[in-house]
């Protein structure tokens, strides 16, 4: 104690500056603790759970896409794409905000614009990406006025990968003794990488026409849903394709492919006035591989019309053969694409099940064409409408071009039988599902929605 009783005032002055030295730093301590839980409840909000638009899953409604004017050039050499995209617009609520979707594509900066359908240019206050949700999202100073039309529009370009989604790159040895590979430009939107392709309204109500313009080199043939309207030759090499005006479609149904492939070709329908073409490498149609699949395909047509009592609404059909496909096949609307495997048959050398396997894939696809393309589920969780009416359709459309392998008493065995299982297990789900995001759609495309459904 005695050391207490002896301080001298100098060490008074020491303990006292110590003290509020300590209690300001204190104080900083306890502000910037604030501050920082403040700022962090932000960031969190944010990106968590705020209510704009772009933080829900689904497209706002108060916007719907009419009419798209898109073109696409594919550089097969380095494989790029570029494009431009025009979207006609109907308001249907004010809204300051204009959503859409992208995936993996370069919006050239100073490229996008708003403006009023034949009329002056509106200010973008701001655009930017929002990738959790795949949007693009254009901020425009004035709202957006109900009742009225606009056109937004913008420069893009992307990859064309190896990855099967989306616009991609294919490639196979045209020649097998010596090294010759041979590239292409493909697309597979279903269900949701049209956006990968070029900005769109991706979700399948959102149907919309389209006029789409293919920029290839000339040592390429394009194929797009409509016949080409007019060709023309620019520059060095490059072709320009204008198509005709599609039907009123969603983005999931258009398709382009830009190969060096030869065809084989017929006319087919009621009234004989649908051109009808099978696809594939140039050896392949040469060694008469795409014979089986034209010959099916012509007669399920006209089976088709006659049972639905509704044209096929396109003036032609192409099929096409590619070697790299992330699914079998797929139904775009006036241009079905499938995996080679799948629509490819040697007269001689092929096992007599690959032609019922060919057959399926025929009548499964031009089933499509009625159910799914001419009236589409509005969402994803509706996809058993569609699968289940295509899987029917197709043992129906099977029978009639060869009734010998009675594919009707056949279904019960192969379809059913199988199913039944599935449905009585813990893998079984009810056929309408909830989906929100691309994970569940993958999920939708399953036996059940395809085989119970039916
Ligand atoms: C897109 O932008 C990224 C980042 O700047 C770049 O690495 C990529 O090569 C670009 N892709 C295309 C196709 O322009
Ligand atoms: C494939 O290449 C070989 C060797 O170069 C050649 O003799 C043959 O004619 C080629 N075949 C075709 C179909 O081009
Ligand atoms: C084919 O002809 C029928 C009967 O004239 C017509 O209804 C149909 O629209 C035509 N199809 C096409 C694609 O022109
Ligand atoms: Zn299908």
């Amino acid at each position: 104690m005695e050391m207490h009783t002896d301080k001298s005032d100098r060490d008074r002055n020491t303990r006292k500056k110590v003290a509020y030295v300590a209690v300001l730093v204190l104080i900083i301590i306890l502000i910037s603790v604030i501050v920082a839980s403040l700022v962090h409840r932000k960031i969190l909000a944010d990106s968590s759970g705020g209510d704009a638009p772009w933080h829900r899953p689904r497209l706002p409604t108060s916007l719907a896409p009419q009419h798209y004017r898109l073109e696409l050039k594919p550089n097969l050499e380095d494989f790029v794409f570029t494009g431009t995209v025009e979207i006609t617009l109907y308001c249907l609520e004010p809204t300051r905000y204009i959503l859409l979707h992208v995936n993996l594509l370069n919006i050239t900066a100073n490229s996008v614009f708003l403006k009023k359908l034949r009329g002056e240019s509106l200010t973008l206050e701001d655009w930017f990406l929002y990738p959790k949700n795949e949007f693009l999202v254009l901020k425009s100073k004035k709202s957006l006025e109900t009742g009225r039309r606009y056109v937004i529009g913008m420069k893009f370009q992307g990859d064309l990968l190896g990855d099967m989604r989306g616009f991609y790159r294919g490639f196979y040895a045209a020649n097998a003794t010596h090294n010759d590979r041979r590239y292409l430009a493909v697309s597979q939107f279903a269900p949701m990488d049209a956006r990968k392709a070029f900005p769109c309204f991706d979700e399948p109500v959102m149907k919309a026409t389209f006029d789409v313009t293919l920029v290839h080199q000339s040592e390429y043939t394009a194929l797009g849903n409509m016949p080409i309207r007019q060709s023309e030759v620019r520059s060095e090499g490059w072709v320009v394709d204008h198509y005709y005006t599609t039907l009123r479609m969603p983005t999931y149904l258009l398709a382009f492919v830009i190969a060096d492939f030869s065809y084989k070709e017929d006319v087919t329908g009621v009234h004989g006035n649908v051109t009808i073409r099978v696809w594939a490498r140039r050896n392949a149609v040469t060694a008469g591989e795409v014979d089986y699949a034209l010959s099916v395909a012509r007669r399920v047509m006209v089976y088709y019309e006659n049972s639905f009592k509704i044209s096929y609404p396109l003036p032609k059909l192409d099929i096409v053969a590619v070697p790299q496909m992330r699914v079998p096949a797929m139904e775009n609307w006036g241009l079905v694409v499938s995996h080679e495997n799948r629509l490819l048959y040697t007269p001689k050398l092929s096992p007599v099940w690959k032609k019922e396997e060919v057959a399926s894939m025929i009548a499964h696809e031009l089933a499509h064409m009625w159910f799914g393309n001419l009236v589409t589920p509005v969402w994803w969780g509706g996809v058993w409408l569609k699968e289940g009416l295509a899987t029917w359709a197709a043992v129906m459309g099977v029978d009639a071009v060869q009734p010998t392998w009675r594919a009707k008493e056949r279904y019960f065995a192969q379809s059913l039988h199988q199913i039944l299982p599935v449905d009585s297990s813990k893998l079984s789900h009810p056929l309408q599902l909830t989906v929100t995001g691309q994970e569940d759609v993958t999920r939708v495309y399953d036996q059940l929605s395809y085989k119970k459904a039916l």
